[in-house]
């Protein structure tokens, strides 16, 4: 039956059902039948013998035959839906619904009538596709079922989770290009930053190296730890560039841009605790969730955000 019972239930359910249908049978037989009331002399009477009130009787009418025919009509609907439909826990039904079935012909149907609608959407390149208001409502639908418990409705994302509306394309982990979103969100991203300490000398390595990022992007700081940790920003360069401005294809990010939200946080002992321990940021790949026309609208979508309309939090 399924898989968080035991079949006994099943058969309990099956059981109650019959039982009670057969009683019921049974209890209608039992009314259906007139009944004879006789009075004390033994003679026939027309009531049931019980008064009220001093005056008020029954009469011994049994049921009409109509009201009867209906029972009866329900009775047997009961037996043709148990055979044909899964109403007994331990039979399937002669016409083999299940919920399930129904669920999946229905999205089926759904799919087809709108497969016509995504293959033009298919047809349009992303960058285009963004200016399409319907493809960017269905877009805005699909962001907020599979993407917002993430990157926020607003897709302004939160700490460890990229805001995905920056105008500036370098204040992007991967990038903003239609190839890049697509490909990000079709195999999803893993960032890897690894822990820093040992490579930049220990605990005032690391100070100092994080006022030299705050430096980077015109942050408040202290000006002589920065030059210290100046040199020892070497060991950085090989993800974010000698100069700090970062490097797309390893998602490292640029930390010398000043309208850049920052992905952990800005803080001095943010920067610290980052280079310290690193990080892993971990974007799931949707491909096996949405397919490719999918994909390519959600795409749109995105790129819209970055490349429509600035608005306050498109930085
Ligand atoms: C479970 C959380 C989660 C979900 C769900 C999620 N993402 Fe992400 N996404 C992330 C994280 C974390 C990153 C950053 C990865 C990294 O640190 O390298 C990211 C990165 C991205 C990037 C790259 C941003 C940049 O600056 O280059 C894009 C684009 C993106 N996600 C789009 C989407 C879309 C579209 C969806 C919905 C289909 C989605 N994400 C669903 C967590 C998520
Ligand atoms: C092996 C490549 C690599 C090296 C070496 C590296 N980083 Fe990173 N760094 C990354 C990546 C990738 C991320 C993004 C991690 C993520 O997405 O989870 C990151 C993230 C950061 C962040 C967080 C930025 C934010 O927006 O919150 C800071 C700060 C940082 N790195 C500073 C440094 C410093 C300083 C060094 C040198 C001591 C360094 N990194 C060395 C790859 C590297």
């Amino acid at each position: 039956m399924n898989q968080f019972t035991s079949p006994g239930w099943a058969y309990w359910i099956g059981g109650v059902t019959i039982v009670s249908l057969i009683a019921l049978f049974l209890f209608l037989r039992g009314t259906a039948r007139q009944t004879v009331f006789r009075d004390k002399n033994g003679q026939v009477i027309a009531t049931t013998g019980h008064v009220w009130d001093g005056d008020l009787q029954e009469f011994n009418n049994p049921l009409p035959r109509w009201w009867m025919g209906l029972f009866i009509l329900t009775l047997l609907f009961a037996v043709g839906y148990l055979i044909l439909y899964p109403g007994l826990g331990f039979w399937g039904g002669t016409l083999g619904f299940t919920s399930d079935k129904m669920y999946q012909q229905e999205s089926a149907a759904y799919e087809k009538r709108i497969a016509p609608l995504y293959a033009a959407y298919m047809k349009t390149p992303v960058a285009t596709l963004s200016k399409n208001p319907e493809a960017m409502a269905t877009g805005q639908r699909m962001f907020l079922t599979y993407c917002a418990q993430c990157h926020g409705s607003d897709a302004g994302g939160s700490k460890a989770f990229p805001n995905l509306t920056s105008h500036n394309e370098k204040n992007w982990l991967y990038g903003d290009q239609p190839d890049t979103l697509v490909a990000t969100i079709t195999d999803g991203r893993d960032g890897m930053m690894p822990p820093m300490a040992a490579a930049v000398g220990g605990h005032d390595g690391v100070v100092a190296v994080a006022n030299y990022v705050r430096s980077l992007s015109g942050m408040s700081h202290d000006a002589a730890l920065a030059a210290k940790g100046k040199p020892l920003f070497a060991a950085c360069g090989a993800c974010h560039g000698a100069d700090g401005t970062g490097n797309q294809a390893l998602g490292a990010p640029n930390l010398a841009s000043p309208t850049r939200q920052w992905l952990f946080g800005s803080s001095l002992e943010t920067i610290e605790e980052t280079i310290e321990n690193g990080r892993s940021g971990h974007m799931p790949a949707q491909k096996n969730n949405l397919d490719p026309e999918k994909i390519h609208v959600l795409a749109a979508y995105i790129y819209g955000l970055g490349h429509g309309a600035k608005t306050a939090l498109s930085q």
